[in-house]
């Protein structure tokens, strides 16, 4: 199985971790992702709005949609995605791309509405496109993509579960008809919120600030499920100690971020943010790569978080 789920079967336990773990810390030319993270101060690197700069410019970059791999495990992962609700399901897909994980859940279930947020335009731009070019016209009227930067301004205060007073909605390209009641501009609070390779996407220190946000848009009851890089995956120990910009915490040559977890972190963060843990663990998949005939230790992380009702 490799990242994007492309495989018809699907497996997470192709080896243990604690053997991974051994390795890594047997090997001496990986010695540098071991060590503490020694700071020389404000990282000049990490660019205007804490690095979601980087990120609108990769997007413009890779319009053509180079990186769109539908997510196809992701029912599989997450289930309850699909099972019908009474009165509907509301979901938000935090940092949603150009739609990878956008269109598994539209098919997976009727019932949803998906609202859909990234900071760079031509992400969801790109991830509109694809839903609107899509096999099933319903898949249009129930996805809402809006613009935020989610580290910086949290979300906009029309997704919580509490009535505004906004009528000056932070979103480009939402259709307009959801929001045409500018006294009751509300959504009311979503049933689920995913974070799928989001969370590692944006510094380290403003992660509790994000999972706050994410717990506050959820219903009493509603869920967060969560995917992202785990320690030692093979993409970790491929960045060079120059590119360590923090304990687990590495900056690609675009300016680009990503942190790699271990679980008690994902642990401590999403419990100081007011959640239950409901599953965490490692996914450990062999994917082999044919061309340079070489097997490739891929690490996820997988998780799923309660709001208390
Ligand atoms: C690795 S991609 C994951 C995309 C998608 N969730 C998926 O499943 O493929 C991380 C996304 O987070 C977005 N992002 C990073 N920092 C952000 C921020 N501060 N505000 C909004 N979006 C952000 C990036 O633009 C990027 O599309």
């Amino acid at each position: 199985m490799t990242e994007n789920g492309a495989e018809a079967e699907y497996h997470s336990k192709d080896f243990d971790f604690e053997e991974l773990s051994r390795d890594v810390h047997n090997d001496p030319s990986l010695r540098h992702h071991l060590l503490p993270f020694e700071s020389s101060g404000e990282d000049v690197r990490v660019g205007g709005e804490e690095g979601s700069d980087a990120w609108r410019k990769f997007h413009a970059r890779h319009y053509s949609g180079k990186f769109f791999k539908e997510r196809r495990y992701l029912l599989k992962e997450f289930p309850e995605l699909a099972v019908p609700r009474d009165g509907g399901c509301k979901v938000l897909e935090v940092g949603c791309g150009n739609g990878s994980t956008v269109l598994p859940i539209l098919r997976g279930n009727e019932n949803v509405t998906l609202y859909a947020c990234d900071c760079s335009v031509e992400a969801l731009d790109y991830a509109k496109q694809v839903v609107d070019g899509s096999e099933v016209a319903s898949f249009r009227d129930r996805f809402y993509p809006f613009q935020c930067d989610f580290s910086h301004d949290g979300f906009p205060s029309w997704l919580s579960s509490k009535p505004c007073q906004e009528t000056t909605l932070h979103t480009e390209l939402v259709s307009a008809n959801v929001y045409s009641n500018k006294t009751s501009c509300y959504v009311g609070g979503m049933d689920f919120v995913t974070l799928i390779f989001t969370l590692s996407a944006i510094p380290f220190k403003k992660m509790p600030m994000v999972l706050a946000e994410c717990f506050s848009v959820l219903k009493a009851g509603g869920m967060l499920l969560f995917r992202d890089y785990g320690l030692y995956d093979m993409t970790m120990l491929r960045f060079k100690p120059d590119q360590r910009v923090g304990f687990q915490e590495y900056i690609r040559a675009d300016g680009t971020r990503s942190y790699f977890f271990c679980l008690h972190t994902v642990r401590d963060l999403f419990l100081q943010a007011g959640f239950t843990e409901l599953e965490l663990e490692y996914c450990c998949v062999k994917s082999i790569n044919r061309r340079k005939e070489k097997i490739m230790r891929r690490v996820w992380v997988h998780g799923k978080f309660r709001k208390a009702e």
